[in-house]
Parts: C-alpha cells; sequence; structure tokens
C-alpha cells in the first residue's frame, strides 16, 4: 500500500472504472480500485480520503445488483456517486429509484438549480451543463437532508447533494471528456471536498520506488526478460537508475522483429547502468518455423523457443535472486488479483526456470496506467520510438507474415512496414496501430516491358481505445495511394498493395 492519500474507486460493473481511477491521477491524488462489495474493514484500511461510487449496468432494485454496505455513507469520508453509484447512494440514503419513462442516452443540458449555487462539486461554473447521461432509472425522491443541484429535460435529478455529510452524486459521467466540465468537478471533489492535498505525482512514485526496490532486494542480481515494449522498457530504465549495475536484461532476438528494432533496442539499453544480454537466436526459431503455415502452430513454437532462450540465458548469468517483470496496474485489474504478485506465464515476459528458486518478484510498475508507465518513461529519459511504441505481438513479424516464413519474405515485410509506418507517422491521420502485413497471395504484374508474378502486401491500420475492438482507420486516398506507390518502387517483390478495411469484429487486428 502507497502512503498518498487515496481515493477508493468502487467497481459496480460500469465500464468506465479505470476512466475514473485515471481521471483522480490526473488531479494529482492516487486512486485505487476495489469491488464494489469490499467489506467495510478493508475500505477502512486504506484509510480512503475519498470514496468514487462507478456506474454499472444493474438496478438497484435487482437482489443480483451489486451494493456496498450502507455503513459507507457514515464513514465520515466524502463520498461521490455516479450513475449507478448516485442511485445506489440514493437507494442506501433512504431517498427513491424508478425506471425512467424515457431513458436517457448521449450528451444533455444540464441546468444548475439555485440551490447549486453554493455546492463545492460546482465551484467555478456556471449556466448551463453539457453532461454524457447513460441511464434508464432515474432519483424520483431524494433522501432526507439532501438537495437537487442539477436537473435536465427528462432527468429531474441530474445530481443531488448532502454537503453536511460530504455526499455527492452525480447521474452523468463527469469521467467522460464529453462532459465538458466533467473534469473540473471531480476536481472540485478531490480538493474542495475532500481537502486533497495533491500528493500523487510521477516524479514522487519514482523515488518511493526506487527506494522500496532498493530495501526489496539489497544487493542481490535481478533479471528481467525485456522485449523492447513499453512496459519492460521502462522498467529496465527504472531499475537501472534504482539498483545500478544489479540488473541484468535478457533480451531475446527471434529475428521477427522490424526493420533496424533489435539494433535500436540494443543501442538505448548497452548505454544504461545495466548488463544487456542480446541472445540472437533468430536461426533457431526460422528452423523450427520451417515449414509451419498454422498460426496457432506458428504461435505456440515461438512461445516455447521464448521461454528455452530465456532459461538457458539466465543460467549462464549464475546466481539470481530476483526476478523483475513490467506488470501494469491493468494487468493486475484484469487478473483480479490485487494481492500477491504472481509470475506472468506471457511468453514476452519468459517463463521462469523453477529451479532457479526465485527469492520474488520485483513489479515497480504494478500500481500504472499504461499512460503513466509512458510519463515514467520519458521522465527516466527514453527515447520516444521506445516509449511511444504501438502494441507489437511477441511472435512479432512471424505471423504478419501470412502462411510459412521465410528469410526472403521477412525482408520483403520489413521494407514493405518501415515505409507503411513512416508515411502514417508522417502524414499525422489518426491510427492508434499501424503496420503491413505480408499475405501468401501471389499475383501477376506488369513492371516496365516484363511481366512479373509477385506478392500482395496488405496494409492494416486501426483506431480503437482498448484494442478489444477496433475500426478500420478511415485513411485518405492519397495516403494509401502514396504508399502503394513507394512500396511497388522501393520494394522488390511486392507488385500489388491493398487496404484492409475490415473491424475487429468480425476481424482481429492482427491477421494470424
Ligand atoms: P488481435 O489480433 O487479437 O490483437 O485483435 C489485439 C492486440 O493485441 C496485439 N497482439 C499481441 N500482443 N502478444 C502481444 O503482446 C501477442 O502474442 C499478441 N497478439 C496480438 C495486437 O497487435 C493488437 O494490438
Amino acid at each position: 500500500m502507497v502512503d498518498n492519500q487515496t481515493v477508493l474507486v468502487l467497481d459496480f460493473g460500469g465500464q468506465y472504472k479505470e476512466l475514473i481511477a485515471r481521471r483522480v491521477r490526473e488531479c494529482g491524488v492516487f486512486s485505487y480500485i476495489l469491488p464494489g462489495d469490499t467489506p467495510l474493514e478493508r475500505i477502512r484500511a486504506y484509510k480512503p480520503l475519498g470514496i468514487i461510487l462507478t456506474g454499472g449496468p444493474n438496478s438497484v432494485y435487482d437482489a443480483a445488483s451489486p451494493k456496498c454496505s450502507p455503513e459507507l455513507f457514515e464513514l465520515g469520508v466524502p463520498v461521490l456517486g455516479i450513475c449507478y453509484g448516485a442511485q445506489l447512494l440514493t437507494h442506501l440514503c433512504g431517498g427513491r429509484v424508478a425506471a425512467c419513462e424515457v431513458s436517457e442516452y448521449g450528451v444533455t443540458e444540464g441546468k444548475f438549480t439555485e440551490q447549486a449555487g453554493d455546492s463545492p462539486l460546482f465551484a467555478g461554473l456556471s449556466g448551463p451543463q453539457e453532461v454524457l447521461m447513460s441511464h434508464s432509472d432515474y432519483i424520483s425522491d431524494l433522501p432526507e437532508g439532501f438537495r437537487r443541484t442539477m436537473t435536465t429535460a427528462d432527468c429531474p435529478t441530474a445530481a443531488l447533494e448532502n454537503p453536511a455529510r460530504g455526499l455527492y452524486a452525480v447521474q452523468f459521467h463527469p469521467e467522460v471528456t464529453h462532459t465538458k466540465n466533467g473534469l473540473a468537478m471531480m476536481h472540485n471533489f478531490l480538493y474542495r471536498v475532500c481537502g486533497a492535498a495533491g500528493d500523487y505525482s510521477m516524479e514522487d512514485y519514482i523515488e518511493k520506488q526506487i527506494a522500496a526496490v532498493r530495501a526489496q532486494v539489497g544487493d542481490s542480481r535481478v533479471i528481467l526478460g525485456l522485449s523492447g515494449g513499453v512496459d519492460s522498457s521502462v522498467c529496465a530504465a527504472l531499475l537501472s537508475k534504482a539498483i545500478p549495475g544489479q540488473l541484468t536484461c535478457i533480451y531475446v532476438d527471434h529475428g521477427f522483429m522490424r526493420k533496424n528494432e533489435s539494433d535500436e533496442i540494443e543501442e538505448v539499453f548497452t548505454k544504461r547502468d545495466l548488463s544487456f544480454v542480446r541472445a540472437d537466436a533468430s536461426d533457431l526459431f526460422l528452423g523450427a518455423l520451417q515449414g509451419v503455415a498454422d498460426p496457432e502452430t506458428k504461435r505456440k513454437t515461438i512461445g516455447r523457443l521464448f521461454v528455452e532462450v530465456f532459461q538457458a540465458e539466465a543460467k549462464k548469468i549464475g546466481r539470481v535472486d530476483y526476478l523483475a517483470q513490467g506488470t501494469i496496474y491493468p494487468d493486475v485489474i484484469e487478473s483480479g488479483n490485487d494481492k500477491a504478485a504472481t509470475i506472468k506465464s506471457h511468453h514476452n515476459v519468459g517463463g521462469l526456470p523453477e529451479e532457479i528458486g526465485f527469492k520474488g518478484v520485483v513489479e515497480p510498475l504494478r500500481g500504472l496506467f499504461k499512460d503513466e508507465v509512458r510519463e515514467v518513461g520519458r521522465k527516466l529519459g527514453l527515447p520516444d520510438f521506445l516509449v511511444n511504441r504501438q502494441p507489437f505481438p511477441g511472435p512479432g513479424l512471424a505471423i504478419r507474415v501470412i502462411g510459412d516464413v521465410t528469410r526472403e519474405k521477412l525482408e520483403i515485410l520489413r521494407e514493405a512496414d518501415a515505409v507503411v509506418r513512416e508515411e502514417i507517422a508522417a502524414s499525422g491521420c489518426e491510427a492508434s496501430q499501424y503496420f503491413a502485413v505480408l499475405t501468401d497471395l501471389r499475383s501477376v504484374g506488369v513492371m516496365g516491358d516484363f511481366r512479373t508474378y509477385d506478392y500482395t502486401l496488405a496494409i492494416r491500420a486501426v483506431v480503437t481505445g482498448d484494442f478489444m475492438t477496433a475500426a478500420y482507420a478511415p485513411l485518405p486516398h492519397e495516403l494509401l495511394a502514396r504508399m502503394s506507390r513507394r512500396i511497388t518502387n522501393e520494394v522488390p517483390h511486392i507488385n500489388r498493395v491493398v487496404y484492409d478495411i475490415t473491424d475487429k469484429p468480425p476481424a482481429t487486428i492482427e491477421w494470424e
């Protein structure tokens, strides 16, 4: 547990829990997500500065709907209920919730009531407010002692409060950018209602983690499987500062990285205060993939070899007491395990040779969201290409060469992919992830006076927030045409370029 002031975000199944927690942190206050029905003793143990109840898909009258204890509102800790959280607060404090005649979805106009004039939650705000609504129940009767501070055309109580008890509730979602002054409202809750000191920052996080890692490992040796991804790179940078000279990073080069990527990674980390081991295993990986066209077999083969190479390198180092991992807060939330540090089986990290018998796992980024990890990386001086790196699959280009993988195909893809990434980056178009795929299809073309029979390259670019669903990026035709011209001119053996215009679902982002 950190010693920063902490706001607890109690999760009632809303899709916005992470967003709420991130917004609180953006305001300079540490936040932590717990299940909505967390027992009071556990909540008290955090000595929370404030509590935020998230939205959720349920109705408070469903027997199965998640609930907190009514005593939560007697702790003397300020509470802000959002959407379902607002209804739950109302219900448990003695008010009433009913089904809406007209459900409200989307941005609507909220009007402050006269009583909002001295509401600390809305300090500094006046006039109509753009607020995002998404609900089919509404607050029909206020609990005793509460006052209504906002209404909308379809929602008589869009906000209510009992300042004397420190209880606030909003039917709308202040955490989303569609609610124009939402961040100001959250800031008000934290600073005017909870009296936050604003003691959470990335500089502070780095300092505390450095001290914690030193206390944990003493002068023992630590190893880290470095993939070149954001999390393991930032983890390496932080540990090289915390325990200079005690960290060994093992970079398994499977030969499926993008153009110049492995050399660039090596250059960055050999300059840091750590031992960088580049295990060049490209022949081994390529040999094992010979004639393998099935995507799952490819992935499994690569995963298995990755672990084997990592283990063989780890054994060469001798006595190592700790394994470092770039686990971040969303990994912890997803695994539903916020207690013990466990060892990730993900092949990017490398499996654990059990016989090494580590004393423990070091996870200095465990408390951070992705955007915070990037900020830590920037503060530790990592270059842009690592800090802002797009997701890249563990098996690398081997799953972007469709069908069996050869050195020649990898070379073709590497060159074409470099053009795609250069052009889309330079265009400034909005795309979350973009890359090239070498299809297994060959077709007839003509170049000069000659007939060609060469590969078709596919360009993939998607817009997404969470990578679970994605929309294809509507790239301008001029950009597509420029990429096509450059690739067919500059990259031998590609005579046709196509653009993948499929969303996820039904497609996935990667082709294999
Ligand atoms: P799909 O293809 O499932 O990909 O839509 C979703 C996101 O995950 C990335 N991806 C991976 N990342 N190891 C990773 O670390 C993998 O094996 C892997 N496979 C897919 C993909 O690039 C996209 O961002």
